[in-house]
């Protein structure tokens, strides 16, 4: 999932405008059934549930380090040196997946446990047979492995020859990429390259919120994007020519963004914002122009002129990168938390240079949304159907797996507000599916309470708590356990949350 940005709440009244958004609810259009073949999920992510930071030759990351050195910076002090401990108690992960009957679990793999210093010369077969472990015990129950190649864990080494900042990192991650494949795509059959990259490019690279702490905003951020999709595209490449023909797997790339809604007589505003975020990375992947957004394109060279600059910020791919990267994917991967409202910016937004700069677009939140612990999340399930539309229409209605959705709180078993956010959002699911969206599955984040980045453990997205203070770290179900496995048994979507307390 995504940290809050940092959002200026304008305090406005949103009754004047375009569209009255049900709080956190939904009306049914159509069949109440999703169609037998959809698959039904939740997720997790290496760091976050992990632990074992050092067990059996894993090398450092920069979430590591950053940790280590910075305890200050997280909210509750603390680190994913243990956390669920899921590298030494998967199968407590496991029992939770079959109590459940998921049809597929997805997950990350670390880097630095299959390569420490994050190249192939330091390959540590006992990382490799974690995940061996994991891939076959799934498949043993019925259990599909979705794996995710990087969320945001990278070696420290590559750091240190600056990361996503320079363009050595499309060659290390198809190395990294082309093991995996090698090692697990017998498989594994359905992969994601990056989770979330506009995130992680923005908080490593222009507010330096993440490691490695960079603020060059407007510049860095940008050159982190541009290198992620050129690795994600020659990665795939990789795939296609190497590996498809026996392993038959697809390749997608996890991308997030909030959706928006008008503000009176902003309806092009909501265009440029959705192309700001959506598709500043699906653009270029899933658009036949095989380049960012030409509002995107057009803006920040302009404002790169103005600023003196002989070149743009942002500049279009060319040549060989825009034809490996148009159609590089063969599913979108969405994340979907939360919605705004929107409107141009009445005056300059963020840094000057910066995204936000660039986009000029004021974000506004009404208060009447039903809001989870975390600032930033808001039940907005209208902007899950609108953005699956988005997609349908942007990309030529492109198979869509939802590979994140879900609801934060301090850690009550009784999450009747976690039951209603995944109730609206499986609705707005379904309504898009009547509507002729080409949807194939849902993963709930997060199966386990986990290490949430700049927020520690002090907010929890599971399905099971897990005991923090117990060495044995025990899982337990909440409520809403009980409810999505009702919803996984029923193929539908069950009306009364009571019956499952
Ligand atoms: C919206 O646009 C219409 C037509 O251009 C105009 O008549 C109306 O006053 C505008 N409303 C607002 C709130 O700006
Ligand atoms: C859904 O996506 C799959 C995979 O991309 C594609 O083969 C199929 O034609 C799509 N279905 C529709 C109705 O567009
Ligand atoms: C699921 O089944 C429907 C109806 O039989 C079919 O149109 C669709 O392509 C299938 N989707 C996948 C992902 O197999």
């Amino acid at each position: 999932m995504f940290p809050s940005f940092i959002f200026v709440g304008l305090a406005i009244s949103i009754a004047s405008g375009g569209q009255t958004l049900n709080t956190c609810n939904l009306a049914p259009k159509g069949s109440p059934y999703f169609p037998r073949n959809f698959s039904f999920g939740v997720a997790t992510s290496a760091y976050q549930v992990e632990g074992g930071w050092n067990s059996d030759g894993k090398g450092p990351s920069i979430w590591d380090d950053f940790t280590h050195n910075n305890p200050h910076l997280i909210d509750d002090s603390s680190n994913g040196d243990i956390s669920a401990d899921s590298y030494h108690r998967f199968d407590q992960d496991l029992a939770a997946l079959k109590e459940l009957k998921v049809d597929h679990y997805r997950f990350s793999i670390s880097w630095p446990r299959i390569f420490p210093n994050g190249d192939i010369s330091s390959r540590n077969q006992k990382g490799i047979d974690y995940y061996n472990d994991v891939i076959d015990k799934l498949l043993l129950n019925g259990i599909e492995p979705m794996a995710t190649m990087f969320h945001y864990d990278l070696p420290s080494e590559i750091q240190k020859i600056g990361g996503f900042a320079n363009a050595l990192i499309i060659e290390k991650f198809v190395i990294y990429a082309t093991e995996l494949f090698e090692q697990f795509g017998d498989r594994v059959k359905l992969w994601m390259t990056f989770n979330e990259p506009l995130i992680y490019c923005k908080s490593s690279f222009a507010d330096a919120r993440y490691p490695p702490q960079v603020d060059l905003s407007g510049v860095a951020d940008y050159i982190c994007v541009d290198n992620t999709i050129k690795a994600h595209a020659a990665a795939y490449q990789v795939y296609r020519s190497q590996f498809y023909d026996r392993q038959k797997g697809k390749i997608g790339i996890a991308l997030d963004s909030y959706f928006y809604f008008p503000m009176p007589n902003e309806t092009e505003s909501v265009y440029r914002a959705l192309q700001f975020n959506m598709g500043f990375l699906a653009h270029p992947i899933f658009h036949k122009s095989g380049d960012y957004p030409d509002i995107m394109l057009k803006e920040i060279e302009s404002n790169s002129l103005r600023e003196g600059r002989l070149t743009s910020r942002l500049p279009p791919l060319k040549g060989y990168w825009k034809n490996i990267v148009r159609h590089s994917a063969d599913f979108f991967a969405l994340n979907y938390y939360s919605s705004r409202y929107l409107r141009r910016a009445e005056k300059p937004k963020g840094m000057n240079p910066s995204w936000e700069r660039d986009m000029d677009c004021d974000e506004i939140v009404d208060p009447s949304w039903m809001q989870a612990v975390g600032s930033w999340l808001h039940c907005v399930p209208e902007g899950l159907e609108g953005m699956l539309k988005f997609i349908r229409d942007e990309y030529d209605n492109i198979e869509v797996i939802i590979t994140e959705n879900g609801w934060s709180d301090k850690g009550t078993l009784e999450d009747d507000n976690r039951i209603q956010y995944i109730k609206s959002h499986l609705q707005a699911v379904l309504n898009a599916i009547n509507d002729g969206s080409n949807i194939s599955g849902y993963t709930y984040w997060s199966l386990i309470d986990n290490f949430e980045w700049k927020s520690g453990y002090s907010v929890k997205f599971g399905l099971y708590a897990v005991d923090l203070m117990s060495p044995k770290r025990e899982r337990s179900p909440k409520k809403s356990a009980y409810y999505y496995k009702e919803v996984i048994k029923s193929r539908k979507i069950p009306n009364h949350i009571n019956e499952f307390s």
